[in-house]
């Protein structure tokens, strides 16, 4: 299997000579669009809604960010057999109208109880995205820019959530202002139902059905001149003849690639990301800004991710992604600490008061330049190519349902072992991160798919041998 080019050069390159991939990876875009889009507007609403829907505890306002996460474990879970049962192209076209339907109802919320089964519905449309946006296009695109899209996905997050601090902060001034904040959502959801209808299937999807002609017709339409078409359709069929059962997936083969893979999606939500991500309002009012302050900061935050995440894009390739776990990790947990210090100490407070948006924007550069882009990545690239759909689930599933319980309990903990603690705590996580990258994270720079999974269990290789013999005699 050739190495794959991640690099996002290379992705630009090909995008610019193959019109209709550009237009795939636009929808993809529009489905990592609303992940983030929906995920980050919460942080600006919030302190509006406070009032309007009578969110009097943390608790309540915890749950209101929360229940969204709990919603896309769910629409991961879901997707994963929806997009095998009724085509990945139509998983996509009802996510969106899920997207629109949650829009308008967290919109047109009334109460607590309406605005948490409006965000938990919403959830199901985000999780489905987060996890058959990547699959869908991994399978339609030629493999040579496969991890350049990847992590085109995760920029598309990251500018969905700089969208959302935008509309957060531009809308701070009306009257009624989060229900705008949620309800032009709406428009990129319709954007994404109505444009799915004109993508083509998954060719491996149709090669699944026994729809053999229509995958080639596919292939046809969406390669170059110089890419070998009937040699990908074999490819193609060989794995679909393939199917690892759950008991393959849980059994000893993958389960060095499965510890690193849960592992980064543990660790990408342990060491605190989406409290900044949608708590940033709320950290710098602690700090001590008011609320419209508050809001333009967060925009300083949101470019700074985008910004941090196009760097990685860039250099991923060439410095490698241990380099950026481990040197991204460590900036962000230097900035955890001084965020601590500063909480801790009123001197400081009153002398330094731009210490804590400093060490917010530092924490930001470091996870987006590292375990941003890099979880995304490395679970499309670690997992033999069977069991690629399954595997990014599971690890899809453990990533959205860390990203509840960090944000659930994050008001409560800032309560219970106070600001600085609970900074300090998830600077204790990324200390562990750190560790775990430098022992047991292997570099998958440059490395073709079967040369990473060799790395990671010879166990797993001799799996795949075991699969393939009777492929090599029929042939
Ligand atoms: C994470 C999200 C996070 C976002 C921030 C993504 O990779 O999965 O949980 O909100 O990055 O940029």
């Amino acid at each position: 299997m050739a190495s794959i080019d991640t690099s996002g050069g290379g992705f630009v390159r090909e995008a610019v000579r193959n019109r209709r991939i550009l237009g795939v990876a636009l929808i993809a875009a529009i489905g990592g669009f609303l992940f983030g889009y929906d995920t980050g507007v919460i942080g600006g609403a919030l302190l509006f809604m406070k009032k309007d829907l009578g969110l009097k505890t943390s608790g309540q306002q915890e749950m209101t960010v929360a229940i969204l996460l709990l919603g896309a474990v769910a629409g991961a879970a879901i997707s994963g057999w929806l997009a095998d049962k009724i085509s990945r192209r139509r998983t996509k076209m009802i996510s969106g109208t899920v997207y629109v339907i949650g829009a308008f109802a967290c919109a047109f919320s009334q109460s607590y109880w309406q605005i948490l089964a409006s965000r938990f519905w919403l959830g199901l449309a985000v999780g489905t995205a987060s996890f058959v946006a990547p699959m869908y296009i991994a399978e339609l695109v030629p493999p040579r820019i496969r991890g350049g899209v990847v992590s085109f996905n995760q920029l598309m997050i990251t500018t969905g959530i700089l969208v959302a601090y935008i509309v957060d902060w531009g809308f701070a001034g009306f009257s009624n202002n989060w229900r705008w904040m949620f309800g032009v959502a709406a428009v990129p959801g319709a954007v994404l139902a109505i444009g799915m209808y004109f993508m083509p299937f998954s060719p491996r999807w149709l090669v699944d059905q026994g729809r053999e002609d229509d995958a080639r017709e596919v292939l046809e339409k969406y390669r170059l001149q110089e890419d070998d078409v009937e040699e990908e359709l074999a490819e193609i069929k060989d794995v679909a003849e393939k199917e690892f059962s759950l008991r393959e997936l849980l059994g000893k083969g993958v389960r060095r690639m499965l510890v690193v893979g849960v592992a980064l999606a543990i660790f990408q939500q342990i060491v605190g990301i989406n409290t900044v991500i949608y708590y940033a309002p709320t950290i710098l009012k602690f700090a001590g800004q008011q609320n419209t302050g508050a809001l333009t900061q967060s925009v300083f935050i949101g470019c700074t991710n985008v910004f941090f995440t196009i760097v990685a894009i860039l250099l991923l390739d060439k410095l490698g992604r241990r380099f950026f776990l481990i040197a991204g990790t460590s900036t962000l947990t230097v900035a955890l600490v001084g965020l601590g210090i500063f909480f801790a100490s009123p001197g400081v407070q009153h002398t330094v008061g731009w210490l804590a948006l400093a060490c917010l924007l530092t924490y930001i550069a470091g996870f987006a330049i590292g375990l941003g882009p890099v979880f995304w990545l490395m679970i499309s690239e670690i997992f033999p190519i069977q069991m690629r759909g399954p595997a990014m689930a599971v690890c899809t599933m453990f990533n959205w349902g860390l990203n509840f319980a960090i944000s659930y309990t994050f008001l409560t903990l800032t309560g219970v072992i106070t600001k600085q603690g609970t900074f300090w705590l998830y600077a204790a996580f990324a200390v562990c991160a750190v560790i775990f990258f430098v022992t047991l994270v292997p570099e998958t720079k440059d490395r073709s798919l079967e040369q990473i999974q060799s790395d990671l269990g010879a166990d797993a290789d001799a799996a795949l041998t075991r699969e393939r013999e009777p492929e090599t005699a029929r042939v």
